[in-house]
């Protein structure tokens, strides 16, 4: 039978434990992944501890209070510190979600936190995006037309409007990609949750006239049809949006327009 390992230089040892803070009496402990490209190390856990009355509530605030009173090295990505930017997104207590909209009170302690799986590592909590955002352009995700441009802007009705619902509030954190099993296996072929619901939100704006040409550049047995409607993307997306359904619209589209 195969066995599937990682590779005995990606396996993660026991890091170092750092110090607790001196006279602080409400602890939470922390286990992080610490991966330095630059040391020829295996990737290490770290264990720290977080004095809960000097830190604010969400996991965020607790990685940015590690690097500021314990360990500068530690890297991450963070920006809005409100849900909106995406960049905070990893893998905390085994789900994919945003650092910054997280309750350190709603994760059993010790807090267990990993990049988003199933993505080269560039330090840290930090993954390559590469590929995903490569394939997020390549979803064309700009108003095409070709009507005259009206003199002041291009109009749409309430009702055409509200179709972007659920989908126009994506912030492209990856966390639905990255926990999508037919994304980890094909990541390079299959544009993934967060590609495709993008690619929905202009194959339905009413305004866009590019609907032929951008169901061509989806139709195919890896960029579109990999979804097996798994649902894990669905159930991580921190902004509960639901990929697998735009995901289902675009194959409904396929076969509607072959009718
Ligand atoms: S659909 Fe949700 S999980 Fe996926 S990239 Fe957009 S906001 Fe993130
Ligand atoms: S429904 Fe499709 S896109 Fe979502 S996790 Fe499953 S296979 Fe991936
Ligand atoms: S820091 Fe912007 S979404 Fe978390």
């Amino acid at each position: 039978m195969v066995e599937f390992a990682l590779p005995k230089n990606s396996r993660p040892v026991a890091g170092k434990s750092w110090p607790k803070p001196a006279q602080a009496t409400r602890l939470t402990e922390f286990n992080i992944y610490r991966w330095n490209p630059d040391d020829g190390a295996n990737p290490r856990i770290d264990t720290y501890y977080v004095d809960r009355d000097d830190c604010g509530p969400m996991i965020l605030d607790a990685i940015i209070w590690i690097k500021s009173n314990v360990d500068p090295t530690l890297t991450f990505r963070r920006s809005c510190r409100e849900g909106i930017c995406g960049s905070c997104a990893m893998n905390i207590d085994g789900a994919n979600t945003l650092a910054c909209t997280k309750a350190i009170d709603d994760v059993k302690a010790p807090v267990k936190i990993y990049p988003l799986p199933h993505m080269s590592v560039v330090k840290d909590l930090v993954p390559d995006l590469t590929v995903f955002y490569a394939q997020h352009a390549s979803i064309e995700p700009w108003l095409q037309t070709k009507s005259p441009t009206p003199e002041k802007e291009w109009l749409q009705a309430p009702e055409d409007r509200a179709k972007l619902d659920g989908l126009y509030e994506c912030i492209l954190c990856a966390c639905c990609s990255t926990s999508c099993p037919s994304y980890w296996w094909n990541g390079d072929r299959y544009l993934g949750p967060a590609a495709l619901l993008q690619a929905y939100r202009w194959l339905i704006d009413s305004r866009d006239e590019a609907t032929g040409e951008r169901l061509d550049n989806v139709e195919d047995p890896f960029r579109l049809y990999r979804c097996h409607t798994i649902m894990n993307c669905a159930k991580t997306c921190p902004k509960g949006l639901n990929p697998a359904k735009a995901i289902a619209n675009i194959k409904k589209l396929m076969v509607e327009r072959q009718l």
